[in-house]
């Protein structure tokens, strides 16, 4: 299964994702990583040997066009599968209409909870007790699609924003990874859920 994985920041989700198709009997592999931004995670292309390509946001005039050059890009890789995991952008309806449902979105809360892109200041805020992590097909709607699977993840006492997202990353990662296994060996067809 080709993946095109989407980012805009460190990129640990997509690193923990490389690293599990170093496994040869791991059944996809990345073909390339984009970014809408110059994101730290583009380095990660050189490390593992995977093409990366840039769209920034700031070098269009508006969001319908800055999806269109990113369907450009993303359609010259053939993806069999696309990956926002960590892409901080709300990516427009020609872009859904492209790829969805093979478009998929990890979240570090458990959706319907606390979507948007401050799940976990906003988790923090309202002194939950526990929180989560969630896999979805992305929609027109702000992570509001089809949830593929989601994990609670315990909120503790004198946790920060940056300890919280911490331990909810990893629950994000296994999440992912899992997903993508069952896809690539088609125990989960995708096109049940279009969204
Ligand atoms: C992840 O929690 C992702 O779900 C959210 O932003 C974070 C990105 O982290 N959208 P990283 O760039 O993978 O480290």
């Amino acid at each position: 299964l080709d993946l095109v994985v989407l980012i805009s920041g460190a990129g640990s989700n997509l690193r923990a994702l490389l690293d599990a198709t170093l496994d040869p009997d791991f059944p996809a592999r990345v073909v390339a990583i984009g970014a809408d931004r110059d994101a730290e995670g583009l380095a990660l292309g050189e490390e593992y040997g995977v093409p990366s390509f840039t769209v920034p946001f700031t070098a269009y005039p508006d969001r319908e066009t800055w999806g269109e050059a990113l369907i450009e890009q993303i359609r010259g890789w053939g993806p069999d599968l696309v990956v926002l995991s960590g892409l901080m952008r709300l990516v427009p309806p020609a872009v859904v209409a492209e790829f969805s449902p093979m478009l998929l979105n990890t979240h570090p809360a458990y959706l319907p909870e606390f979507p948007g892109a401050h799940a976990v200041r906003d988790a923090l805020a309202a002194g939950v007790d526990r929180t989560g992590a969630s896999l979805i097909v992305v929609d027109d709607s702000v992570d509001g699609g089809p949830i593929l699977a989601q994990e609670r993840v315990p909120v503790l006492p004198g946790d920060t924003e940056t300890s919280l997202h911490d331990r909810i990353k990893p629950v994000e990662r296994r999440l992912l990874i899992d997903a993508v296994r069952d896809i690539a060996t088609r125990r989960l067809n995708l096109e049940d859920s279009h969204a």
